[in-house]
């Protein structure tokens, strides 16, 4: 799938383009601009066509940075004719290098700016309502933007004396060598939204909830009268997708199913159950545990852990749907940033074929409703909670489709299972304690084969290595981790220690994403 096939539904309006020039930030634009309650499409710059643009019809176009030199022989581009389509254009780094060259500017190669840095406005612009003449803002570029083309106007220069921002003399086209949308430009927020309310004269109306109704008849339409398979797993995402389903069909024509993968968190299965019985749902349960834990047995790897996974979860849901004739659809509670990591986003690297996107086979693919697919979390949750799904259920912590196989590093084996499983419970009791829960984005143990020598009861023992991660985030694209204060680590620790007798070291995660991702593989 790619964003072209990802056609917008018809509910879906004033939409902001965010062309991908490669850059880690496109996400945080993306994010940003929802922000201000407009909704925003990522599209890689080679798929930039004048089809798609017919077809998204966008009000605003975001060229995002990137971390090539307009020099180099593949470097991102973008057609020219697209400065003349009258859209409003703001370049973002080496979106600004890269608008300014195909006009004639000159970019001088590795002169850069990194970090915090005072930029002075030279020149009075809408853009830079609500600035003050100088202003910090986040610099991380290694080329520069030596020599403004003469359509281009100077707007702002840096404490360095580079050239800042510039826009274009008749159209409404701006850069901006730094980035708006990270959070340590002060003012950054003001300056898009100058950019797409002030100057391009977009009416914000972005408010997912304010969609439900759209998202329901968009179900019907699609599915018409025949039956949809809903895989629940009890979180956030199909938990969302199964009540709005089941509002736009009704219960008889819903057939919502439960996989006990054996790869489940503890006492998981009865809760997610009691659960969803609330919203009354009732799903069929396929207990599959001994299938899946004896084809991940001799399995290392993880991506192949996630494909047997994929494999026997979509078997179990063929074999549903043969039994069945009525089925013609499968619902997924795919999100946004699903398709974006899955790579199922052109350009957009494939970092972890995420259940979600990637676990069915072609064959069922064509029949796979995702009303969520163009929602953050944060979004499915606003939604969720509109639904009237109670908050525990909103507010559970993600858990990844292929379970504890891939916070088990290394082979999966019920003894590893049981470990990671009791720690995990260890650290989501404690953190409930401390009221601190809710205030993480995810919480977890993880188990390897490595081991450490310890003393138990004046015993040498060697035992296992529990690596407790805690981070935080706002849509897992990115995430840091928690500073959970020492006293409740400390008890973390020593209860693992203390219950699981196999465990004699535990370790606590300090690494951001990027450069780590939040699971261990
Ligand atoms: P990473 O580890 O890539 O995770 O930083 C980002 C978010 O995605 C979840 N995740 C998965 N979810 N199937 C899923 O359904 C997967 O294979 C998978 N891998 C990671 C992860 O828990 C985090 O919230």
């Amino acid at each position: 799938m790619n964003t072209s096939s990802m056609k917008k539904p018809y509910y879906i309006h004033d939409t902001v383009l965010v062309i991908n020039l490669g850059g880690q930030y496109a996400h945080l634009i993306m994010r940003r601009v929802r922000e201000l309650g407009i909704y925003s499409e990522l599209l890689d710059y080679n798929e930039l066509s004048k089809d798609i643009i017919e077809d998204i019809k966008p009000k605003a176009i975001i060229l995002s940075g990137g971390p090539s030199s307009v020099y180099e022989p593949d470097a991102p581009t973008i057609p020219t004719w697209v400065f003349n389509l009258n859209i409003p254009i703001l370049g973002i780094c080496y979106g600004f290098q890269l608008i300014s060259y195909l006009m004639g500017g000159i970019v001088t190669r590795g002169k850069g700016e990194y970090g915090r840095t005072k930029i002075s406005i030279v020149e009075k612009d809408p853009l830079f309502s609500g600035w003050s003449e100088e202003e910090i803002v986040w610099m991380s570029h290694n080329d520069r933007l030596e020599v403004l083309p003469k359509d281009l106007k100077l707007l702002a220069v840096s404490e360095n004396g580079y050239i800042a921002a510039f826009r274009h003399r008749e159209k409404p086209i701006y850069g901006v060598q730094f980035h708006p949308e990270v959070k340590h430009t002060v003012k950054g927020k003001v300056l898009l939204k100058n950019f797409l309310i002030d100057i391009t004269g977009i009416k914000p109306s972005w408010r997912p909830t304010d969609f439900i109704n759209d998202l329901i008849e968009y179900i019907r339409r699609t599915v018409k009268d025949k039956k949809v398979l809903v895989a629940v797993s009890g979180g956030v995402d199909s938990t969302v997708t199964a009540v709005l389903i089941r509002k736009a069909i009704g219960e008889a024509k819903i057939v919502p199913v439960f996989i006990n993968t054996g790869l489940l968190r503890e006492n998981e299965v009865n809760e997610v159950l009691k659960n969803l019985e609330l919203l009354g749902i009732k799903p069929l349960v396929v207990d599959a545990s001994e299938e899946f834990l004896n084809a991940l047995k001799d399995v290392d790897d993880c991506e192949e852990k996630r494909r047997v996974i994929s494999r026997i979860y979509a078997e179990i849901l063929e074999e549903i749907m043969r039994k069945d004739k009525d089925i013609e659809w499968i619902a997924q509670g795919t999100t946004y940033p699903d398709i974006v990591e899955s790579g199922a986003v052109r350009g957009s690297d494939r970092i972890k074929s995420h259940h979600n996107v990637a676990g069915l086979p072609r064959t069922l693919r064509s029949k796979v409703i995702e009303p969520l697919k163009y929602f953050y979390k944060d979004e499915v949750r606003k939604i969720g909670l509109k639904l009237g799904i109670p908050e525990d259920i909103i507010y559970r912590h993600p858990f990844p489709g292929p379970g504890l196989a891939i916070r088990v590093i290394g082979r999966v084996t019920r003894e590893k299972l049981s470990i990671v499983r009791r720690a995990s419970k260890i650290v989501e009791e404690e953190l409930y304690k401390a009221g601190l829960y809710h205030q993480v984005w995810q919480a977890f143990a993880v188990v390897g084969d490595d081991m450490w020598v310890g003393v138990k009861g004046d015993k040498r023992a060697i035992g296992r290595i529990i690596i407790v991660r805690i981070v935080e985030s706002e849509d897992a694209m990115t995430a840091d981790w928690a500073r959970i204060p020492y006293e409740v680590l400390d008890r973390i620790s020593r209860r693992i220690t203390n219950e699981i007798p196999s465990v004699t070291m535990v370790a606590y995660s300090i690494t951001t994403k990027p450069p780590s991702t939040i699971e261990p593989c």
